[in-house]
């Protein structure tokens, strides 16, 4: 087995995925790099594989045994799986907004990729993460853990990713494994960012003390976490928000 330590960036096209997949690289990670569009993983990896070793992997998470099969091909290519981080998402359209202006039927969906798509993802790759003690981390909102008007959907959804990484850690930690939620709120630059607007953003940056976080400044904290450095912390749930909720 390679000495090199394999990361899979679940969702890692996204903005903030793509932002850990560099920075992973640079600390000398090999990276699976997941997504659903083959144009865009392509294109990505095309872009960061002067970095080091990144592959890209397509799945539809909607799928039948999507996350066993990822987590198969994954292993397949590289011999081990030391860290998962999970950063698949809905997009917040219509799961955001005062509840009249919500459209529940898109819960469904977003609710199904926060706690259904995290659990089938953290089975099917517990026995690889158990064999020399690896890491999962789930991509949160602060939605899910300070209360706020417009986030009774999301936060709800959230609320139930964290529910499930909290209780999971406890009994995954006598297999070696260590779990967290990582949280923020609104990202810089973030396809979600342009979907919100200016103004939303702006308001957000006011909130925010110490500015709003980039993807890249939500990189470190995720990398760290996955590093030998954090290898007694387990179950916590922390957000890099700039300071916008404490
Ligand atoms: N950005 C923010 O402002 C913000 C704020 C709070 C929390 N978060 C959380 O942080 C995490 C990452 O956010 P992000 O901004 O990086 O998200 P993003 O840019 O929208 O990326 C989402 C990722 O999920 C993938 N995906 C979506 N539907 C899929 C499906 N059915 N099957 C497989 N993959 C699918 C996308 O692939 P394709 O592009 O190919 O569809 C993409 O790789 C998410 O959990 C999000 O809720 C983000």
């Amino acid at each position: 087995m390679s000495d090199q330590k394999v990361l899979l960036l679940a969702g890692g096209s996204g903005s903030i995925g793509s932002a850990i997949a560099r920075q992973a690289l640079a600390h000398g990670w090999k990276v699976a790099l997941h997504g659903r569009t083959p144009e865009k993983v392509t294109a990505l990896v095309t872009g960061l594989s002067y970095l080091g070793t990144v592959d890209g992997f397509i799945a539809d998470v909607w799928e039948e045994e999507a996350a066993e099969s990822l987590i198969a091909e994954v292993v397949e290519q590289y011999g081990r799986l030391d860290a998962v981080i999970d950063c698949v998402s809905t997009g917040p359209l219509g799961i955001t907004g005062l509840l009249p202006e919500t459209a529940p039927e898109t819960f469904g969906d977003f609710l199904n990729v926060s706690v259904g798509w995290v659990e089938r993802l953290a089975l099917a790759s517990y026995g690889f993460l158990a064999t020399q003690g690896g890491t999962f981390i789930a991509l949160v909102s602060d939605a899910g853990i300070y209360a706020a008007a417009r986030q009774s959907l999301i936060g709800a959804a959230r609320a139930g990713t964290i529910g499930f990484i909290r209780n999971f850690a406890v009994e995954a930690a006598r297999d070696g494994i260590r779990a967290h939620a990582l949280s923020t709120s609104f990202v810089e630059g973030s396809d979600s960012a342009i979907r919100r607007g200016s103004e939303r953003m702006a308001r957000a940056a006011r909130k925010a003390g110490l500015g709003l976080p980039s993807a890249d400044d939500i990189a470190p904290l995720a990398l760290f976490l996955c590093s030998d450095g954090a290898s007694k912390i387990t179950g916590q749930v922390m957000s890099v928000n700039g300071g916008m909720n404490a």
